[in-house]
């Protein structure tokens, strides 16, 4: 992953660089009950609910999705016209293991990804799985309280060690959890399979460490398997900056994002810091776990570091105070799911920034805080480091069979200048997965109509449409940046 600088010209993107686009199954597949698979949590979330379940409502997305399993050797080779040479997917838990207890894995399941990947090397692109993206199956988190439980180690290590004898050589990058912890806070149900209904916080940190474990072990499975592979974490990286210059301001944005770095400190360093520990002694958090548990930790870290990065925050002490004193509610609480209350853009100060715009669904749009996070994260950790996610959803109508995003391409070409930046200076930035490079469902609001691709899909929010695709202008546009390796930006007039 490492490249020379004498190969390249400072403005270029090395040799190799990994384009391509990133789905979740949930969000994409559809058949929720076909051959042989049940639900996951992410089909007991409606549309229009985020977070919780909900097992009496109408409609839920997930349940049809886009309908990849149907029409994934055409997505497949769309994406393969662009020009990936890498795609991003999670396999879905459910299709191999039903209900996650199962001894033997579905066959049919594994037979469904074996020609989706098969099909990706052919058409040159080196295939990343998201071991679990939002998708652990709903059996797991209603009989044995989701990732609460130490069992879940097993059955992942199980869904883990299945997914690598069948795929080694053919999958070279594995990613443990999407997102992991950081966006556990607020949505518990989605990656942890715990009820936020009755959870604590105590809950939370405690599925944690056996989201950590377990991580590691896929770590010391996946290597063992294919000495070939890499092996990485996702976090959800936030770009925050302070309100003010009052440094009362920067140490509620330290403290913020320290809830993110616990997650990646732990996973490359392989140990828990010390202010996580203060953290837990702050807030009566008293986790089990064993010396063995930390031992694993220490010896199996991840190969290289990956985030997702869409938009940055503000943070502000005097937003942090006012909400304890309205919700008579302690740190623990105010830095959990109340931070996220309301406009999900304002983290900690019921104020957007002035110098940013944003997205008609009120996301600021920030390639600064994409050049600012590679810098911070390689800073910090020294190890290749690969964009999980980044994209623009919005709304668009078809016209003419297209949809002219211009402000699609300005939104790409924007951030692929903040990766040259990083690269300029120094930063192993080996690879970029644009978010949903074919409309998918919303993970947030289960909305068709938040879209992100690069190609429409012909399905509303209602779950009504022909599914037929059509490729907007920005195709042509990632087709044109990706042969000429990040270097034609120009975008067409
Ligand atoms: C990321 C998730 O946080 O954000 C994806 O990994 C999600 O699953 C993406 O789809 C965009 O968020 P949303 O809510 O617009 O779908």
């Amino acid at each position: 992953m490492k490249y020379s600088k004498d190969l390249i010209k400072p403005e270029d993107f090395p040799k190799g660089f990994l384009w391509g686009g990133a789905t979740a199954a949930n969000q994409y597949e559809g058949a929720y009950m076909e051959d042989g698979k049940l639900p996951s949590v992410a089909d007991v979330q409606p549309h229009g609910v985020f977070g919780y379940p909900d097992r009496n409502a109408k409609y839920y997305p997930t349940h049809g999705g886009i309908d990849f399993y149907h029409h994934w050797q055409e997505d497949i080779s769309e994406f393969g016209e662009m020009g990936f040479n890498v795609y991003r997917t999670s396999v879905a838990w459910t299709r191999l293991f039903p209900t996650g207890e199962e001894e033997e894995p579905n066959e049919l399941g594994l037979q469904f990804y074996d020609q989706v990947f098969k099909t990706c090397r052919e058409k040159g692109m080196e295939v990343m799985v998201t071991i679990s993206h939002y998708e652990m199956p709903l059996h797991l988190a209603d009989k044995y309280g989701g990732w609460k439980s130490r069992k879940m180690i097993d059955f992942y290590t199980k869904f883990v060690k299945t997914m690598v004898e069948r795929w080694h050589g053919v999958v070279k990058y594995w990613l443990t959890f999407n997102e992991i912890g950081n966006n556990i806070h607020k949505m518990e149900w989605m990656t942890a399979g715990i009820d936020p209904k009755t959870s604590t916080l105590n809950d939370v940190y405690q599925a944690s460490h056996h989201q950590f474990v377990a991580s590691s072990l896929a770590v010391k499975i996946i290597h063992e398997i294919d000495p070939e592979a890499k092996v990485g974490s996702v976090i959800e990286y936030k770009t925050i900056y302070p309100m003010s210059c009052d440094p009362k301001d920067s140490i509620v944005v330290l403290k913020e994002k320290q809830r993110g770095y616990f997650f990646s400190d732990v996973q490359v360093r392989g140990q828990y810091p010390g202010y996580a520990w203060e953290y837990f002694k702050e807030n009566d958090i008293n986790i089990e776990y064993t010396d063995e548990d930390m031992a694993i930790i220490k010896q199996y870290p991840v190969d290289f570091l990956s985030f997702t990065y869409y938009r940055s925050r503000i943070a502000s002490k005097d937003y942090v105070e006012s909400v304890q004193k309205e919700t008579n509610t302690s740190d623990k609480e105010i830095h959990g799911d109340t931070a996220y209350r309301g406009d999900d853009n304002i983290v900690n100060t019921g104020k957007t920034n002035p110098y940013l715009k944003l997205t008609p669904s009120g996301w600021s749009i920030d390639p600064d805080g994409l050049y600012l996070a590679l810098v911070d994260l390689y800073d910090r950790y020294q190890v290749p480091i690969f964009v999980a996610e980044n994209g623009l959803g919005i709304k668009e109508t078809l016209v003419n069979g297209t949809v002219n995003d211009t402000y699609r391409m300005e939104y790409l070409r924007d951030h692929v200048i903040a990766m040259q930046n990083a690269i300029k200076d120094g930063v192993d930035l080996f690879g970029y997965a644009w978010w949903g490079p074919i409309d998918i469902v919303s993970n947030g609001s289960g909305q068709m109509s938040k879209r992100y691709g690069f190609i429409y899909v012909d399905r509303n929010d209602a779950g009504e449409g022909t599914l037929k695709r059509y490729r907007k202008q920005s195709f042509y546009y990632y087709k044109k940046l990706i042969a000429s390796n990040g270097r034609d930006l120009t975008i067409p007039e």
